[in-house]
């Protein structure tokens, strides 16, 4: 059984955050434990709420785990401030857990902030040089690289000045682009590779993203290549989408059990 720590923000509503992290693990068969950064009080509509952990006891989860569990792969989610950005940092540094993959959560889909503004310049300082793979959206990927991203040609460019930061590989997520065809932009610090999907026209995409870097993990936890890892990651997460049943009023919440329990 391979291990994945999530450490990320609680998504009362269940559809985003730990919760579709958990549930991304056990879909894919495997163990999954967790660091909880911020409770948000949320459901498909909005965020109504955030109490954010102070940064010692998110050091303290990471610590009890990784002196317990062997870890096969780390997924960072919600990181709420900077002071929780560099407990998480140097806790990866310490454990040297392998594998990380960074998902630089900044806005909910619901248009609420889940970063405090000046978090994201200790995002890429002292995170991006441990991350395995970064997974920023589009207008994520424009504060960490610093320019305007509309094409997919400002895209290439904007991956380049990522890995400047010292990641290993960076994908930008094609959700926030137009056009029927949606590419997640790979890029490995040597060459680009466009992985396609239909863009789908559906309310149900509430924790795509927080769903979508999961996935990676756990195919990086079974030491899956990286480009196989973010075909089959947006593989799962399209087929997720496709099968989404619907709860609650808003953006509802994808299948992340559509294949089974070991589908991943
Ligand atoms: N309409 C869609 N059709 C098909 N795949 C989609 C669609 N929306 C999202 N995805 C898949 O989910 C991935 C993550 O979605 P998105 O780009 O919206 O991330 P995000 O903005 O971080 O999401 P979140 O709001 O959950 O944080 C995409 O890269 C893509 O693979
Ligand atoms: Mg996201």
């Amino acid at each position: 059984m391979h291990h994945v720590l999530t450490i990320a923000g609680s998504d009362s509503g269940g559809g985003a955050g730990i919760q579709a992290d958990l549930k991304t693990f056990a879909a894919h068969g495997v163990y999954g434990t967790s660091a909880i950064t911020a409770i948000t009080a949320q459901n498909t509509e909005r965020v109504s709420n955030v109490h954010v952990l102070p940064a010692a006891i998110v050091a303290a989860q990471i610590d009890a785990v990784a002196s317990d569990i062997r870890i096969d792969a780390v997924k960072t989610g919600m990181l709420a401030n900077a002071a929780i950005v560099e407990v998480v940092a140097a806790a990866l540094t310490r454990w040297r857990l392998p594998h990380l993959v960074v998902d630089p959560v900044m806005v909910a889909k619901s248009g609420d902030h889940l970063l405090e503004p000046a978090a994201a310049a200790a995002i890429r300082e002292v995170l991006l040089p441990l991350a395995t793979i970064v997974t920023p959206n589009r207008p994520e990927a424009e504060v960490l690289a610093g320019h305007a991203v509309a094409t997919l040609a400002d895209a290439r460019e904007a991956a380049r000045r990522i890995t400047d930061a010292g990641c290993r590989a960076v994908v930008i997520k094609g959700g926030h682009f137009e056009g029927t065809r949606l590419v997640n932009l790979l890029f490995d610090g040597r060459d680009f590779t466009e992985v396609v999907t239909e863009r789908m026209q559906t309310r149900n995409t509430h924790g795509t993203g927080c769903t979508f870097a999961a996935a990676l993990a756990a195919q990086l936890a079974k030491g899956r290549p990286l480009t196989d890892a973010v075909q089959d990651a947006t593989e799962y997460v399209a087929g997720a989408i496709a099968n989404a049943v619907s709860v609650g009023h808003g953006h509802g919440p994808v299948n992340h059990f559509w294949r089974g329990w070991t589908g991943g």
